[in-house]
């Protein structure tokens, strides 16, 4: 079955990006010039999938604003003469349809997963978790779905990561199937180093079945006294399978500051027009040492 939706969840409060997650949403922190989450919206098109609902909560509404036609700004954009910044603009909101709904409670990404159920309906999707940014030539989210229509059932994104970070990850136990691809059996959520089955790290790409609602529904708060997509996961892995696919690509975790900062210099040092001048800018700071 063709994937033709997915959910992007939006309602974390940013506590790591206070105080300016106060009133910007974290998701709508800049990279260079668009916000992060128009980086995630892309990959999800160039992946075929247009219809994206959001899961949003209190104090999220510039997301959806952004998504949307802007026939104020457009018409400035049209008398002022600046007709590529308008195409810009409004390629913003033509290649994509947004649905939204709220998380009214803050109770774990498995549970904002399940507030998206009447918008998905019966039907395997996608989802995408906007802290990870991809740098890919094959978009990641791409890359699950070809899985996906080869083997038929719930695809997830892997990466490897240093011992000492397990903790902060969804952790695999599973076994090779063929080079980057994993038959998994097993999964925990943030395991202590000493209780991660390996050091394969869950990364926020997944293509998920309808069936996985119905597993949310019935779970107990696991770490962290959230309900968590993992241990919905765990369970799919035991009942009908679940694969994992260490995909191509360069990743930053922008829901760190120095994640995000690494992010933005990474996009503006591959910018034909940005990236020459910073990269002497660096290498100039560099040259002065520790000096201010
Ligand atoms: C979430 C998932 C975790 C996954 C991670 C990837 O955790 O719960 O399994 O490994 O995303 O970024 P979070 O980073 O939201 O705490």
């Amino acid at each position: 079955m063709r994937i033709r939706k997915a959910v992007i969840p939006v309602a974390g409060m940013g506590t790591r990006f206070l105080p300016i997650t106060k009133s910007v949403p974290k998701e709508m922190l800049p990279l260079l010039d668009r916000p992060v989450i128009q980086e995630i919206v892309e990959e999800t098109v160039r992946s075929g999938v247009r219809n994206i609902v959001l899961v949003t909560g209190m104090g999220k509404s510039s997301i959806e604003d952004y998504f949307d036609i802007s026939p104020h700004l457009e018409s400035f954009l049209a008398g002022s003469g600046r007709g590529g910044l308008l195409e810009r603009v409004r390629d913003i909101s033509r290649f994509v349809e947004i649905a939204s709904v709220r998380q009214k409670e803050p109770k774990g990404l498995g549970h904002a997963i399940l507030c998206a159920r009447n918008l998905i309906g019966n039907e395997p999707f996608g989802v995408l978790l906007g802290d990870d940014l991809i740098d890919s030539d094959v978009p990641c989210l791409s890359q699950l779905i070809h899985v996906f229509e080869k083997v038929g059932r719930t695809v997830i994104a892997l990466q490897r990561v240093p011992q000492e970070d397990v903790g902060h990850y969804g952790i695999i136990e599973g076994e090779m199937v063929e080079p980057g691809l994993y038959r998994v059996s097993r999964l925990v959520e943030k395991p202590s180093p000493g209780e991660a089955p390996s050091n394969l790290a869950v990364i926020g790409r997944y293509i998920l079945p309808p069936g996985i609602f119905g597993i949310i529904d019935s779970l107990e708060p696991g770490a962290g006294g959230e309900i968590q997509l993992t241990d919905a996961l765990d369970k799919l892995a035991a009942d009908e399978g679940v694969f994992g696919l260490v995909f191509d690509g360069l990743r930053h975790d922008t829901g760190n500051l120095l994640g995000f900062l690494s992010a933005n210099i990474h996009y503006a040092l591959k910018d034909p027009d940005l990236g020459p001048r910073l990269r002497s800018f660096i290498m100039e700071r560099l040259k002065q040492g520790d000096d201010p």
